[in-house]
C-alpha cells in the first residue's frame, strides 16, 4: 500500500503534539513500494527529506517543508533458530511495544525491560533505544532497508551500525539517507534476567515467580509511575541525554554537591544524570505556557496542550543555559529537533 499526500497534518505523527503541516507525506507497507514511488515520483527524490517512526523523538519546529517518508511496514516472523536463540525479523511499521509483548509471550528474553517504550520497531536501533539496563543494540544482529543515495537495498550488521548510548552510524552518517525496512533481533530462550536497575527486581519479585512477564509488568509499572502518557500529555520521552564528563571535572562536582548521581563509565569518563541536573536547577514541574518540564522525571519536556515547536526549543534552551551556569555541564538533546 502506498499513500501520498500533500500539505499534511503531523499532529498524528508526533507524540509531542506540535500541530504542523508536511508539504509531502508519503507512506508505504512493502519495501518495493519505495522503488515504485520513487520511479514514478523522481522530481521528489530531490525534496528535503525527514525519516519518521513513530514520532515519539521528534520536536518539528516548523511546518516541514519538504517529504516525510514514513515507513509502515507489518510483519514478525521467526527466520532462524538454534539451542540457545532465535532470531526474529521485524518489519519497521511494527509498533515496538507490541513486538516487545511478541517476544515475552514467545519466552524470548532480551527486550523484555524495553516494555513501554514508545515507537515503532524501525526506530528502535537509530537511536539505539535503551531502559533499565538493556539497549536494543545488543540483540540487533541485522538492520534492513534501502539506500536512498543508490535506491538499492542494503543491510547494517550490528558492528556496522556502531550502536553507542542513544546512539548509531544510522543516527548519524546515514541519517535520512537510509530507509529500514526490517530488523532482526536474536532473542535468547534461556534469558539471563537484567534486574539490577532501581526497582526493577523488586516489582518483579512482587508479581511471583520472576519470569520474562513478571519483568515486562514490572517496567511497565515502573515507567506508568514516572513518565507522562502522550495520549494525555505530549511529550517525546528524555528531551536530553545523560551528560557525559571527565571523571576529574564529576569527582569536583561531587565535592561540591555532595548527592549527585554519578556513573563511571569507561576512558575515565563519567555519566551525570540530566533529570538530577535539571531537578537541582529548579526545573522540576516548573510550566511557562504551554510547556512544561514534568513533575515526576525532569528529564521530559511536556505539551500541554498548545505550545509550538519553537516555544518547546526555546524553553528547552533556557533549561540547557541554566544547567550550565550553575553545574558547567553542557546539555544535548535526545529529541530530533526539525
Ligand atoms: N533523577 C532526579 N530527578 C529527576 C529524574 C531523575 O534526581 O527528575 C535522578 C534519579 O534519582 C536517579 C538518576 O537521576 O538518580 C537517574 O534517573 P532514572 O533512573 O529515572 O533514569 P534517567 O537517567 O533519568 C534514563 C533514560 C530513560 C530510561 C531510564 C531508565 C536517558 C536519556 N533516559 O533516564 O529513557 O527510561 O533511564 O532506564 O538515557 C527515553 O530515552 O526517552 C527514556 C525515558
Amino acid at each position: 500500500m502506498i499513500r501520498f499526500s500533500e500539505n499534511y497534518s503531523l499532529n498524528k505523527h508526533n507524540t509531542f503534539g506540535i500541530k504542523v503541516k508536511a508539504k509531502y507525506f508519503f507512506e508505504f507497507t512493502e519495501p518495493d513500494d519505495l522503488l515504485l514511488f520513487f520511479n514514478s515520483n523522481k522530481s521528489l527524490k530531490n525534496e528535503k527529506i525527514w525519516v519518521l517512526g513513530g514520532g515519539s523523538n521528534v520536536l518539528f519546529l516548523n511546518d516541514f517543508d519538504g517529504l516525510i517518508i514514513h515507513p509502515n511496514i507489518p510483519g514478525i516472523q521467526i527466520v532462524k533458530e538454534d539451542r540457545q536463540n532465535i532470531w526474529v525479523e521485524a518489519g519497521a511499521g511494527e509498533v515496538w511495544d507490541e513486538f516487545v509483548q511478541y517476544a515475552v509471550d514467545c519466552q524470548l528474553g532480551g527486550v523484555e525491560n524495553l516494555s513501554l517504550i514508545p515507537g515503532l520497531v524501525g526506530a528502535a536501533p537509530v537511536q539505539n533505544i535503551g531502559a533499565y539496563g538493556q539497549e536494543v543494540g545488543n540483540v540487533v544482529v541485522k538492520v534492513k532497508g534501502f539506500d536512498l543515495d543508490t535506491m538499492l537495498k542494503c543491510e547494517f550488521s550490528a558492528v556496522q551500525c556502531e550502536f553507542g548510548y542513544r546512539n548509531s552510524i544510522l543516527k548519524s552518517t546515514f541519517k535520512n539517507k537510509f530507509i529500514i525496512t526490517s530488523v532482526v533481533f536474536k532473542l535468547e530462550k534461556f534469558p539471563e534476567y537484567v534486574l539490577n536497575y532501581g526497582q526493577v527486581a523488586e516489582k518483579a519479585r512482587a508479581k511471583g515467580e520472576i519470569n520474562l512477564s513478571a519483568i515486562r509488568a514490572a517496567i511497565i509499572e515502573i515507567r506508568k509511575l514516572k513518565l507522562p502518557d502522550a495520549k494525555e500529555l505530549g511529550n517525546a520521552g528524555s528531551f536530553f541525554k545523560n551528560p557525559e564528563v571527565d571523571t576529574e571535572f564529576a569527582e569536583q562536582l561531587k565535592l561540591q554537591f555532595e548527592n549527585i548521581p554519578v556513573y563511571p563509565v569507561k576512558n575515565n569518563r563519567t555519566k551525570l544524570a540530566a533529570g538530577w541536573l535539571i531537578e537541582k536547577a529548579g526545573w522540576k514541574g516548573v510550566r511557562e505556557g504551554n510547556v512544561g518540564v514534568y513533575e515526576k522525571q525532569a528529564l521530559v519536556l511536556v505539551n500541554y496542550g498548545n505550545a509550538t515547536g519553537q516555544q518547546t526549543y526555546d524553553f528547552s534552551e533556557k533549561i540547557k543555559l541554566s544547567v550550565f551556569k550553575k553545574f558547567g555541564v553542557e546539555l544535548e538533546r535526545e529529541v530530533n529537533c526539525v
